[in-house]
């Protein structure tokens, strides 16, 4: 079975195919990360026109990479939603399109879902309870996958995306965009106990995360040295700003492991290419004896491969959508399968978050 997965929710334009639920045949992603630079985040308009025009070159890339045509596909998956609206109707009409011309069945896939399917394209069949934590530019997402394959979110981020604040803070350093790989890169060479920043939320006893105290933190703390006349020193602001981040995300994972009952855990989305995040995680999960799946950082962070695996996943079970998918800025992580290639005809309106 081929599957093609369109992923447009933010500023990728990714598509990818994938054979059998397991098999990477193409991976391609179109970065529009030099468009965004310039603004130090995602402009939802200039993502929206530039999917519009990479959208269908990047389809053409990723059926010459597999090596097939239109014809050898079995279905066509897409990210309906969460996402920026007018980034996911893209991918959404071009995924209609391509399952009208094939003839193909249609399938509408969850975001953050298809983060967490990702880790079926390196390790396998996912066994179920599972945790995951998702985070990116878009997300800060404790979920889990129940033992009927049904998902479930534990918690959330109730300001910040991890990924947000990383690269708010790297702007505020003087540091590139996106911000996330380069505050981890100066951070190897500084101290993460060099400033005590605040760890919101730690011991609350949810699941939910806050990081705009923690990024106010940071800028009152570096306006404070400029106004004695200090130098900061760059490297254990960073690495003391990631150490705030990962401490409670590696705290409160672990706490849900232990009140699931869970012994499997993922880390997806963009951040969890952070190096600090990894090499914690995974001492704390050997710590509780469970095991910590980490997909490549091509898998983590937005791909298209990752939409074919979890739209394969819906199509085995027999998941389908019509043309009337909306693509839905605010889609719940639902509980059931299917819930993203419910119909409706027209697209539900919201301010909608970059996934
Ligand atoms: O999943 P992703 O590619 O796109 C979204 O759906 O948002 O994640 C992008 C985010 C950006 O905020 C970026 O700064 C962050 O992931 N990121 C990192 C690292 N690499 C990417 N954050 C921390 N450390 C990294 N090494
Ligand atoms: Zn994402």
């Amino acid at each position: 079975m081929l599957v093609l997965g369109i992923e447009t929710s933010c500023d990728e334009t990714a598509v990818g195919i994938v054979e059998d639920r397991f098999a990477v045949r193409a991976n391609v992603i179109a970065s529009q990360i030099e468009l965004h630079a310039p603004y130090g985040g995602v402009v939802p308009e200039v993502a929206a026109r530039a999917h519009l025009e990479l959208m269908l070159p990047t389809i053409d890339r990723a059926l010459v990479e597999a090596g097939i045509g239109l014809s050898d596909l079995d279905g066509v998956a897409v990210t309906s939603g969460p996402g920026l609206v007018g980034a996911l109707l893209v991918g959404v009409a071009a995924a209609k399109g391509l399952a009208l011309a094939g003839d193909l069945p249609l399938v509408g896939v969850n975001h953050l879902r298809a983060h967490v399917e990702a880790a079926q394209l390196q390790y396998g069949e996912l066994e179920p309870p599972l945790l995951a934590l998702v985070v990116s530019g878009g997300h800060t997402s404790l979920v889990v996958m129940d033992g009927d394959g049904s998902f479930r979110q534990l918690g959330a981020t109730i300001d910040d995306a991890a990924g947000e604040a990383f690269d708010k803070i790297a702007r505020f350093l003087g540091l590139g965009y996106p911000g996330g790989p380069e505050i981890d890169r100066i951070a190897r060479e500084g101290d993460p106990a060099a400033v005590a920043f605040p760890r919101a939320m730690a011991n609350d006893g949810t699941y939910d995360f806050s990081l705009s105290g923690l990024k106010t933190a940071v800028i009152r703390y570096l306006r404070k040295l400029e106004a004695e006349g200090t130098e900061p020193h760059l490297a254990d602001v960073a690495a003391s700003f990631q150490e705030a981040i990962v401490d409670v995300q590696v705290d409160k994972s672990m706490a849900a492991a232990r009140a699931e009952g869970i012994e499997r855990m993922v880390i997806a989305g963009g951040v969890a290419a952070n190096t600090r995040l990894r090499a914690r995680m995974q001492a704390a999960c050997d710590d509780h004896g469970i095991r910590l799946l980490v997909p490549s950082i091509g898998l983590c962070t937005d791909n298209g491969a990752m939409v074919a695996a979890s739209g394969a996943n819906l199509l085995t079970a027999g998941v389908t959508a019509d043309l009337g998918l909306a693509a839905d800025p605010n889609l719940p992580l639902a509980g059931r399968a299917d819930a993203a290639s419910a119909g409706g005809g027209t697209t539900r309106s919201g301010p909608g978050r970059a996934g």
